[in-house]
Order: structure tokens, then sequence, then C-alpha cells
């Protein structure tokens, strides 16, 4: 039996983790906890123990050990404040991002005692790149982040890194791409226009893009790094199965692979796939602050790593993305 503890379990990734741990099949006998401020749902099919906690509080921490499934052999850490929900809320972004993952370490050490470490995945972000960057960023690349956001998630990584040198947990650190099309309400992410502006007009609601103030503005050339939700989660399964030899001597740090696309190669693929009227849709209000955070994330990344570790990369840019899912609206089930 392998046991998961997925914490931000109510959240969107956390929400179709175990789905996808189970459907992967590589690890056949899966229980799993699941905890989040928010209830979360139990795993249809599988055993799930589900809480609802508040994971800033050690004690609260605790009870992810003392369950009937016993000690997790792997943790994802996924419960987060985003960017603009840190940004906009500094204390806070504090509290759960730095904070509360110091805590999730700690008790994960004292529960490694004695038997092989805990494989702890964090999930990261390109938000800790800022300031000058290369073209293309490479895992030698120095992270400066410039937003709170970035800040809290480079500083849980260094946490990540220490304690995985020191053999206290097996640390395993992905920084995600933006993914997009993100399903659902848009999230407190500054980056959440680039979902909404595919995502609302394929259901036929408008969509404000904070980026420019007409589809002619240069502005429109803001390039994002995207990843799919579907390439995504696959990802996220991968990274259990990482043999740890195989990770650079230095650093648990992975970039997961993307691609690069412009806001106006988004809206290119959105009207050939839903046509003029869907473009349409989209409205341009520009919002300075946003467009600054996003313009401070780089756009083009090396994937050599990432693939050498077995990670997948979406092919075919926004135009299959697009498609997908404008399938899933079509079908009821976005
Ligand atoms: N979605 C993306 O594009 C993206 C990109 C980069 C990184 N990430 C990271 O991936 C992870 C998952 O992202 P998501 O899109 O599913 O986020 P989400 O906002 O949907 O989920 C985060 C969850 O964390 C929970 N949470 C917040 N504070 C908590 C607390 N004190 N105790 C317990 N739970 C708490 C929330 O209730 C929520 O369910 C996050 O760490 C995020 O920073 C996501």
């Amino acid at each position: 039996m392998t046991v998961i503890a997925i914490t931000g379990a109510a959240g969107w990734l956390g929400g179709i983790l175990a789905d996808a741990l189970v459907a992967d099949g590589r690890t056949p006998d899966l229980s799993f906890i699941l905890a989040d401020i928010v209830e979360p749902k139990e795993v249809k099919g599988h055993k799930s123990v589900c809480m609802k906690a508040d994971l800033t509080d050690a004690s609260e921490i605790e009870r992810i050990y003392t369950t009937d499934a016993g000690i997790p052999d792997v943790i994802y850490c996924l419960h987060g404040i985003m960017s603009r929900g840190s940004e906009d809320n500094f204390d806070l972004g504090l509290k759960v991002n730095i904070d509360s993952i110091r805590l999730m370490l700690q008790a994960a050490r004292r529960h490694s005692e004695g038997r092989t470490p805990i494989k702890f995945i964090f999930t990261s972000s390109l938000a800790v790149y800022g300031g000058p960057l290369p073209e293309v960023v490479t895992p030698s690349t120095i992270a400066t982040p410039e937003g709170a956001y970035g800040m809290g998630k480079l500083t849980s990584e260094l946490l990540v890194n220490e304690f995985t040198r020191r053999g206290f947990v097996d640390g395993r650190i992905i920084r995600l791409p933006t993914i997009t099309v993100r399903p659902g309400v848009p999230s407190a992410a500054t980056s959440a226009f680039i979902s909404g502006i595919i995502r609302e007009p394929l259901k036929g609601i408008e969509a404000v893009c904070p980026v420019g103030s007409s589809i002619d503005s240069p502005e429109l050339e803001l390039a994002a790094w995207l990843a799919s939700p579907e390439v995504t989660i696959k990802n996220f399964v991968q990274v259990m199965h990482v043999p740890a030899e195989k990770f650079l001597k230095h650093t648990r740090v992975v970039c997961l692979p993307g691609f690069t696309a412009t806001v106006r190669e988004e809206l290119q693929a959105l009207e050939k796939v839903a046509g003029p009227d869907a473009l349409k849709l989209v409205t341009f209000r520009d919002d300075p602050t946003n467009r600054r955070i996003v313009s401070s994330w780089p756009a083009r990344f090396d994937n050599s790593y990432p693939l050498s570790l077995g990670f997948s990369v979406d092919e075919g840019g926004m135009v299959p993305i697009v498609e997908r899912f404008k399938k899933a609206v079509d079908a009821g089930l976005a």
C-alpha cells in the first residue's frame, strides 16, 4: 500500500491529482489523505481520508500523520495563496506560502525518522524569476523574484532543497508554467487572464484582457510560458517516479516543460477554433500592475533537463489546447 497525502486537495490541481495517480496505474495499491482549509472531496473507489485543516497550524498538520491510513509515503504539498492573492495580502502570503511549508517540512522530517524519507513534492512557479533574464532560462539561471508570490515560492524551495540535502525528506520541486486553459471561475492569479481570454469567450461570456488597449496594441506581444492542464497533471504523476539519483546533485528544482505563446497568438488560436464572434467577446482594459508582474516572468526555457527526467511537453502550441477546451465546453464538462 502506498499512502499519498495531498494538501490543497480542494483546489483545482489538488482536486484532479488523486484520480490521475489512480488512472496512471504505475502504483497499483494507493490510499489517500486529502487536506485543505476547505473540506476536500473523497476519491471515488479508493480509500481516502478527507480532512478540513488550516495547514498554517502545526497541530493541524500533525493530523495528516495520525489517520487510519498511516504515515504518508509521498506528500504533494499544493496548498498556497496564488500570485495576486499574495501580492494583495502580503502577510497571508508569508504565512501560507512560507511559514506553513516550513511546518510541513518539519513534520515530514520528524515522521521520516527511522524509515525511508517521505517524498515531499512541492509545487513552485516561474514567478520565482524576475529582473534581467537570458533569452532562454536554463537550470543554472538564478531566480530573483519581483513579487511576493515568487519570493514565497523561492524561499520554500530553498527549505525543500536543504531538508533534502540533509536527508530529512526526499524533496522534489516542480516549477509550473502558467497552466492554460484553467476551467472554472477566474483564480486570484495575476496570470488568470491567460486562461480567461480563451475560457470565457468559448462559453459565450465576455472576457477582459488586462494587457493592451485594443486588438492592435503592441502590448499583445507579451509572451508567456504555458502548459496544458492535461500535460501538467501527467507531469505531477511523473515527479514521484523520477529516481532520486537522476536529479542534478545540487538542486531538486525542475522547471516543467512548456511552450511559448504571446497574448496575440492566444487570441489568434481562439479565432481559428471558435471564429470571429468569440474573439469579439474579448475587451481590453490595460492593468499596469498586472502587466508588470506577468512581463517580469520568463517566457522561454530550455526543456532538455525535464525531458531527460521523463516529463512531457505539449505538442502543437495553443490551437490543440483551445480545441480540447472547446470540446469540453460543448460537452458541458467545463
Ligand atoms: N494553476 C497554475 O497555473 C499554477 C502555476 C504555478 C504554480 N501553481 C501552484 O500549484 C499549486 C496548486 O495550484 P491550484 O491552481 O490548484 O491552486 P488553488 O488556488 O486552486 O488551490 C490552492 C488550495 O490551497 C488551499 N489553501 C489555502 N490556504 C490554506 C491553508 N492555510 N490550509 C490549507 N489549505 C489552504 C485553498 O483552499 C485551495 O483549495 C499551488 O501551490 C500553486 O501555487 C499553480
